[in-house]
């Protein structure tokens, strides 16, 4: 490999469509710098016709890998050479890596990045005690996969439509999934060491989630993996009832250092600085 193919491989970018919101390129840069890493990483909008093209120039130019988001986490999967069995099972791709012979490999690092910051954030979160996950879109399928493989007894979930919800429990529940009715959820919070929001109600814009947390354990942690506010209405209403609560930015910030590690092999962490670029951003 020539020295000019090794800068190359430096690059790496996201490609969503719409992109222009995207905090990845503040976090990876900001890694990227850290670590001595000569390169860039960009934030590309490519729309649904544009997956192969884009895949093509990212191959030709070099590109170490890239992130995938909204709309084309699972679109992009037909136009890789492997799918990780993780990301299989998620049916979602958000990160690829391109190997020196252009071998393209899918992989999903939101479960270990919801996961991880969940353990950073909450190092004694009761994982002896059930899990409650609000929602059933490929964030919840992911949080659902992520806390599975931490060996938590049993995961509930509860979703407006409830048929979506059986579907992920039984796709990948295995006997330690149930179904919570949407009706019945302020019920379940009671049995609940971890309430885990994913559905999109708090963020900016949308109506706030209507959760009643009453029944929680004093030692319940809530997470949130709405980012936009940091603390949405449900944090809020947790904290005013001295629960622990988790935040969503650190879920982006992990499952981005997962894939900086696919792509360079090098360790990061949330440090100080990043948390201070970050938040200064909203
Ligand atoms: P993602 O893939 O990012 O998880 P998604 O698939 O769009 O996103 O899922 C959004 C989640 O928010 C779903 O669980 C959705 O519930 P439905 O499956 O019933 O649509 C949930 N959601 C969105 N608006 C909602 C609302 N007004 N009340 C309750 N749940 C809502």
């Amino acid at each position: 490999m020539t020295e000019d193919q090794k800068t190359r491989q430096k690059k790496a970018a996201v490609i969503g469509w719409p992109i222009s919101h995207s905090l990845s390129p503040t976090i990876h840069n900001h890694w990227m710098q850290a670590a001595g890493i000569d390169g860039s990483y960009d934030k590309i909008a490519v729309g649904p016709e544009a997956i192969e093209t884009a895949l093509a120039q990212f191959k030709a130019e070099g590109y170490a890998g890239f992130n995938v988001t909204v709309p084309h986490k699972e679109a992009i999967m037909p136009f890789l050479d492997k799918v990780a069995p993780l990301a299989r099972q998620m049916g979602a791709v958000n990160t690829v890596k391109i190997a020196d012979d252009g071998t393209m490999t899918g992989f999903n690092t939101d479960g270990i990045g919801l996961v991880t910051n969940l353990k950073k954030t909450v190092p004694g979160w009761p994982k002896d005690k059930p899990v409650l996950i609000l929602g059933a879109g490929g964030a919840a399928r992911a949080a659902a996969l992520g806390l599975l493989m931490e060996e938590v007894p049993l995961v509930m979930i509860t979703n407006r439509t409830r048929a979506k919800a059986e579907a992920i429990a039984n796709e990948i529940g295995r006997g330690r999934m149930t179904v919570v009715d949407w009706d019945d959820r302020a019920d379940a919070v009671a049995a609940a060491g971890l309430i885990v929001n994913t559905t999109v109600l708090g963020m900016k814009g949308q109506p706030a989630l209507e959760m009643d947390l009453s029944k929680a354990m004093k030692d319940t942690v809530v997470y949130d993996i709405v980012y936009q506010p940091l603390m949405t209405p449900l944090l809020q209403d947790a904290e005013a009832r001295s629960l622990r609560v988790v935040t969503g930015l650190g879920m982006l910030v992990y499952q981005a250092a997962a894939a900086f590690k696919i792509w360079f092999g090098v360790d990061v962490d949330y440090d100080d600085t990043l948390r201070a670029e970050l938040e200064g951003q909203f």
